[in-house]
C-alpha cells in the first residue's frame, strides 16, 4: 500500500526511481511523483497512474544523482495532484514520501496550524513533514536528531524518506510497521518497499526493522536506532531473479502468475515432499513440532486470500490432526479482545508478510504468549521476521494485485504442515498418510492439465460479461473456494459476487435465483457430492445458470450444468489447489473482456500496510 523508491549515488537518479515506481505500482496508484535533488530540489507529481507522470515530466528537467518516488494507495485526502507526495515542507527545503498512517496526525495538525503553518494538501504525511522541520527549526538540529524526536511523538505506521535541499548528499530514512528494503551497490544506495526496484543492480540487501533510522550517502551506510545508538547492517543475499518480476510475454501479470502454478506448487514441495521415503522435511516447523502437535487449540489469521487459504486449512488439519482450528479475519481478532492462551499456535498466512492488520493481531497474540508460526511468500518480510517459526511458500515475487499462485502455494504449504503434524501425534494412519503424499506429488502435472482450460474458459467469461451478480457456491474443501472464485471475480471484473456454502443458498440467497444469474457451483467428486447435486438441481428448478467445476467423468451433473469445467480426479482434501485454478480464469477473462486493467484494479492495492 503506497510504494515508495529512492537513490542516492552516481547515477542518473530518475530513471532508476522511475523503473522502481513501475515495479511498485501494484502497491497503489492513484497517483504517483518524484523529488529530485541537485542544487535545487524539484518535486513533480501527478494524478493517476506512473504512465500519466511519466508523460508530463517529457521535456522538464530531471538531472539528478539523489531522488526519490512515490506511488499512492489513498488514505487521507482523495487523489488528486494536490495530495500526491512526495510533500514539500513549508520552507520548501524539506521533501517526504510516506508509506502508512500517522495516527495522531489531527493533534499534530492542530498544534502547527496554531504555530500559524498553513497546509497545502489534506494528508497526514504533509503533517508529520512539518512537524520535522518545526523540531528542527525550534531546536536548532540536524534533520537526521528532528526525525528521531519527531518519530517518538509519533502514533501509526511508516516508512518515510526525505531530502533535505542543504544536504544533497544524504538521505534519511526511517522505518515503523511498513516494509523498507536498502540496496547496497558500489558506491549507490537504493530504498525500496520491497526489491523489485533493486533487484537489476544489486543482490545485496539490508531489511531495515522497525523503529530504525537509515542514514544514506552514495558511499555509507549508517543504521541507527531512535536512541541514536549505531546499529550493524545485516546484509543479506537476494534469491530472487530479474525474470520472476517481469510478464516473460504474457499480457498481464495475473495471467502470468496463473499459468506458473505447475512451477510455483513444485517449487513449494521441492526438497520437502519425499513420497519414496514417506518424509516431509520442514526445518522450521520440525524444530517446534512438539509445540505444534500438542496445541490445544490452532488459529488461523490472515486477510482477503489468504484468510481463505486458512479456511481450506481449518478442515484439513481438523480432518488429519483433530486439533480444533478457528479462522480468524486478522483486523477482527486484534480488536475484540480475543481469548488467547499460552500454548495456542497461531498460523499467520500471508502473501506478502506486511499486512498491517495481520501484524497487528500476531503482536496482540504474542502478547497472550501464543506460538506464532507465519506461512509467508516473501522472505525477509515483517511477518517472517515476527513470527517464532515458520515455512515460507516460494511462490515467488507475486505481481498482479489479485492473488493466485500465492494462494495454491499456500494450500501447498499448509497440508504439508497438517501432515507432519498429524503424523507426530499418530492421528492419520500409514496409508491415508502415504497417499496424500502422492496426490500431493501430483498437483503440478494436475494443475498443467486444469491450465488447459484456458481457452474454453475465455469463451465462457465472455458468454457471463453482461451478468450484474454471481454466486459462487461450494461444499467442505470447496466451500472457501467458492468464497475465493467470487473474490477474484469481484475484484477484476467489478461483477458483484457472493461465495456462499451450498446448503445456506436455501437460508437467503436463493431469493435472487433467476434466469439471469450465473450460479458457480465447485462441485469436485468429493463426500458431499450427492448434497451438492441436490443444492445444483434447487437452483435448476429456479432457472439459474449453472456453471460447475466438475470431477472427470461426472456425468450426472454435466447433464444439469449449462456449463462445465472439468479438472482432473484428486483427493477431496487437495482438491481445492485445482478447482480455485479454473475460477482464477473466469474472473481474469472477465475482467479482460471488460477491459479493465486486471493486474490492478480499481481501489485496490497489493499490498494493504495500513490498519
Ligand atoms: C490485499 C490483496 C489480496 C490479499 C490480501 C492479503 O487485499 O489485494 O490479494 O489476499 O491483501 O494480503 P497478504 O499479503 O497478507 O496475503
Amino acid at each position: 500500500m503506497c510504494g515508495i523508491v529512492a537513490y542516492i549515488g552516481p547515477r542518473e537518479a530518475y530513471p532508476v526511481i522511475l523503473k522502481g515506481l513501475k515495479r511498485l505500482e501494484y502497491r497503489g496508484y492513484d497517483s504517483s511523483g518524484v523529488a529530485l535533488l541537485n542544487d535545487e530540489l524539484r518535486v513533480y507529481k501527478k494524478k493517476g497512474k506512473v504512465a500519466e507522470l511519466e508523460d508530463s515530466l517529457v521535456g522538464k528537467d530531471l538531472h539528478a544523482h539523489a531522488g526519490m518516488g512515490h506511488t499512492r494507495w489513498a488514505t487521507h485526502g482523495e487523489p488528486n495532484d494536490r495530495n500526491a507526495h512526495p510533500h514539500s515542507s513549508a520552507s520548501g527545503r524539506l521533501a517526504m514520501i510516506h508509506n502508512g498512517i500517522i495516527e495522531n496526525y489531527t493533534q499534530l495538525k492542530q498544534e502547527l496550524m496554531r504555530k500559524g503553518y498553513v497546509f497545502k494538501s489534506d494528508t497526514d504525511t504533509e503533517v508529520l513533514l512539518n512537524f520535522i522541520e518545526d523540531i528542527q527549526q525550534n531546536n536548532q538540529c540536524g534533520l537526521e536528531e528532528a526525525v528521531r524526536i519527531a518519530l517518538k511523538r509519533v502514533v501509526g505506521a511508516y516508512v518515510i524518506v526525505l531530502l533535505d535541499r542543504d544536504t544533497p548528499d544524504t538521505l534519511i530514512a526511517a522505518r515503523k510497521g511498513s516494509p523498507l528494503v536498502i540496496g547496497i551497490g558500489k558506491g549507490e544506495h537504493f530504498l525500496a518497499s520491497d526489491a523489485s526496484p533493486i533487484i537489476e543492480y544489486t543482490k545485496e540487501v539490508v531489511y531495515v526493522n522497525d523503529y530504525e533510522l537509515a542514514i544514506l550517502k552514495s558511499d555509507e551506510l549508517i543504521l541507527k536506532n531512535l536512541g541514536n545508538d549505531k546499529i550493524t547492517p545485516f546484509i543479506q543475499k537476494l534469491d530472487m531473479e530479474m525474470a520472476a518480476i517481469e510478464k516473460g510475454g504474457y499480457e498481464h501479470f495475473m495471467l502470468k502468475e496463473i499459468f506458473e502454478q505447475p512451477a510455483t506448487i513444485f517449487d513449494c514441495l521441492r526438497g520437502r515432499l519425499d513420497v519414496v521415503k514417506g518424509t516431509i522435511t520442514m526445518a522450521g516447523i520440525q524444530q517446534h513440532i512438539e509445540k505444534l502437535s500438542t496445541a490445544k487449540r490452532i488459529i488461523m489469521i490472515g486477510c482477503g486470500t489468504s484468510w481463505h487459504a486458512g479456511l481450506v486449512a481449518e478442515y484439513v488439519f481438523e480432518e488429519l490432526c483433530r486439533i480444533p482450528v478457528e479462522v480468524e479475519y486478522a483486523s477482527e481478532f486484534r480488536y475484540r479482545n480475543p481469548v488467547v492462551h499460552p500454548g495456542d499456535v497461531i498460523i499467520a498466512i500471508s502473501q506478502s508478510g506486511e499486512t498491517a492488520d495481520t501484524i497487528v493481531a500476531i503482536e496482540k497474540a504474542k502478547e497472550n504468549g501464543a506460538f506464532i508460526l507465519g506461512v509467508v511468500n516473501v522472505v525477509g518480510s515483517s511477518i517472517a521476521r515476527i513470527s517464532n517459526a515458520g515455512a515460507y511458500t516460494h511462490a515467488g515475487p507475486e505481481i498482479g494485485v489479485a492473488s493466485t499462485k500465492a494462494f495454491t502455494a499456500q494450500l501447498a504449504v499448509l497440508t504439508m504442515i497438517a501432515l507432519k503434524i498429524a503424523k507426530e501425534r499418530g492421528s492419520i494412519d500409514t496409508t491415508r498418510y502415504m497417499h496424500l503424499l502422492n496426490e500431493l506429488h501430483s498437483v503440478p502435472e494436475k494443475v498443467k492439465e486444469v491450465l488447459k482450460l484456458n481457452g474454453a474458459i475465455q469463451k465462457l467469461a465472455e458468454k457471463y460479461k453482461e451478468a450484474k451478480d454471481a454466486l459462487y457456491l461450494g461444499r467442505g474443501y470447496n466451500f472457501a473456494v467458492a468464497l475465493e472464485g467470487a473474490l477474484k471475480l469481484k475484484e477484476i471484473s467489478y461483477i458483484h459476487a457472493e461465495g456462499y456454502p451450498a446448503a445456506e443458498m436455501k437460508h437467503g440467497p436463493i431469493a435472487l435465483v433467476d434466469e439471469a444469474l450465473p450460479v458457480v457451483f465447485v462441485a469436485t467428486r468429493d463426500s458431499y457430492h450427492e448434497k451438492i447435486v441436490s443444492n445444483i438441481q434447487e437452483v435448476k428448478a429456479r432457472k439459474g445458470k449453472i456453471v460447475a467445476v466438475i470431477s472427470e467423468g461426472d456425468t450426472i451433473i454435466e447433464s444439469m450444468a449449462d456449463d462445465c469445467m472439468v479438472i482432473p480426479e484428486a483427493d477431496e482434501l487437495i482438491a481445492p489447489m485445482l478447482s480455485v485454478i479454473p475460477l482464477q480464469l473466469l474472473a481474469y477473462y472477465s475482467g479482460v473482456a471488460k477491459g479493465y486493467d486486471v493486474d490492478k484494479p480499481r481501489n485496490l492495492a497489493k499490498s494493504v500496510t495500513v490498519e
